[in-house]
């Protein structure tokens, strides 16, 4: 029988212990023995629950019990998850976590740490929740040189943005019913700024690569300014905008960015709707190929987990080379990214036609009934490029009452 410890009772590592009980004997299949739940740290007391008995508060009794071979973090953030899962590493322990934001700031050390004590760092439920991502890319794709990952790697914005879409609802009402129905955290900031994207994606291209991606790094917007009206120009060019987090790496060189971008239905991650997540992955030989399914929740993600918890029980003794080396990599400036821009403009095309050609060239020109603007879709073009174009027609335009570029969408069209 192999002895683990979840650190962190919340509803991801609830579901690790439900899993661990309903799934006893195919866990135990898997694993070659029996997995035991021995203790759960968490700073409340769980009276009424399956693991009443199980709750400790003192993370010493972990970390100084040698009989835990296998140590579950589902506490999220840095503090105390950091020091807890390194003193686990050092003290010899197998640690699996679904902590996206432990494993973009400080999964180099910890995987480093791993390799030299002999043990595992698994951390696949930190990235699309119940979707295999990370297994894949080492496993699966591991003869292939990655060319792109394209994701919607975030429940909460793919929720807002389908909601915008379907019902014309803004972005405050969206975010609010998202909130409501508990998709979304009273603060936030995390996932509608992108920064819950960005991790994901620096943990995706590190993976990759090979090499340490620094998220702050990779260039990050979220989806905060993103307007009905957006939404109201989209379904008259049949596309959509989705929440992306993106790297490619072509020729050594990497660019990475998490943007809103806007797509239309021949593009895979089109359908991709409401909380749920998709994931392209394009290798030289492989082509592309689609991960899909629940990115976040309660049993989808401890799913992810139970299964690292099972590849740690198959390597007791022996450390699974994963991941990425100390040598960093490094990213292209966003002004070296190329798109299509969707740009929205205050006045009327006909008076401001010259101007606009003069700035982006040939453009593809789109109007909405009544209102007092019009919009276009440029060329592609790099993204330096394309703000000189901008700043010089916002200059052009300063003269107008009715002034310059109200919106710019990144476009895969
Ligand atoms: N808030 C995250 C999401 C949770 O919506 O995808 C999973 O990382």
């Amino acid at each position: 029988m192999i002895k683990a410890a979840v650190m962190g009772y919340g509803t991801i590592g609830s579901g690790v212990a439900e899993i661990l009980d309903q799934n006893r004997d195919v866990i135990a299949k898997q694993a070659g023995q029996e997995v035991e739940l021995q203790y759960v740290l968490d700073l409340r007391e769980f009276p009424d629950s399956p693991v009443a008995d199980k709750i400790i508060h003192d993370f010493k009794v972990i970390e100084e019990d040698p009989e835990i071979r296998i140590v579950v973090e589902t506490m999220g953030g840095l503090t105390p998850a950091y020091p807890f899962v390194k003193a686990c590493l050092l003290a010899g322990k197998h640690v699996v976590t679904s902590n996206k934001a432990l494993v973009a700031a400080h999964g180099t050390e910890l995987l480093r740490i791993a390799k030299e004590k002999n043990v595992n760092f698994l951390f696949e439920a930190s990235v699309g929740g119940g979707i295999p991502v990370i297994r894949p890319l080492y496993r699966c794709l591991m003869g292939e040189r990655i060319q792109e990952i394209t994701g919607i790697l975030n429940g909460t914005t793919n929720y807002i943005l389908t909601k915008m879409d379907r019902e014309g609802e803004s972005f405050e009402n969206a975010l609010k019913e998202a909130q409501n129905l508990g998709y979304a955290e009273r603060n936030p900031e995390a996932d509608v700024e992108g920064h819950d994207t960005c991790r994901k994606i620096a943990i995706l291209t590190a993976m990759a690569t090979g090499k340490e991606v620094d998220y702050q790094d990779i260039y990050t917007e979220g989806i905060t300014r993103i307007t009905d009206i957006d939404f109201k120009y989209a379904e008259k060019l049949g596309t959509s905008v989705k929440l992306f987090g993106t790297s490619r790496m072509k020729d050594g060189k990497v660019t990475a960015f998490v943007a809103p971008v806007m797509i239309d239905k021949s593009n895979p991650l089109y359908s991709v709707s409401d909380v749920f997540n998709g994931i392209m992955i394009k290798g030289n030989m492989l082509g592309t190929s689609m991960f899909y399914g629940s990115g976040a929740g309660k049993l989808p993600t401890a799913s992810a987990v139970v299964a690292d918890i099972i590849e740690a029980a198959q390597n007791l003794t022996s450390h699974v080379e994963l991941g990425w080396s100390d040598e960093k990599q490094s990213i292209e400036p966003m002004d070296q990214a190329s798109f299509r821009y969707f740009v929205r403009i205050a006045g009327s095309y006909r008076n401001k036609e010259q101007d606009v050609k003069q700035a982006f060239g040939k453009v593809e020109v789109f109007e909405l009934y009544g209102m007092d603007e019009f919009a276009v879709l440029t060329q592609e073009m790099k993204e330096g490029e394309f703000k000189a174009a901008a700043a010089a027609f916002d200059e052009k335009e300063q003269a107008n009452s009715d002034f310059g570029i109200k919106q710019m969408i990144r476009a895969a069209l």
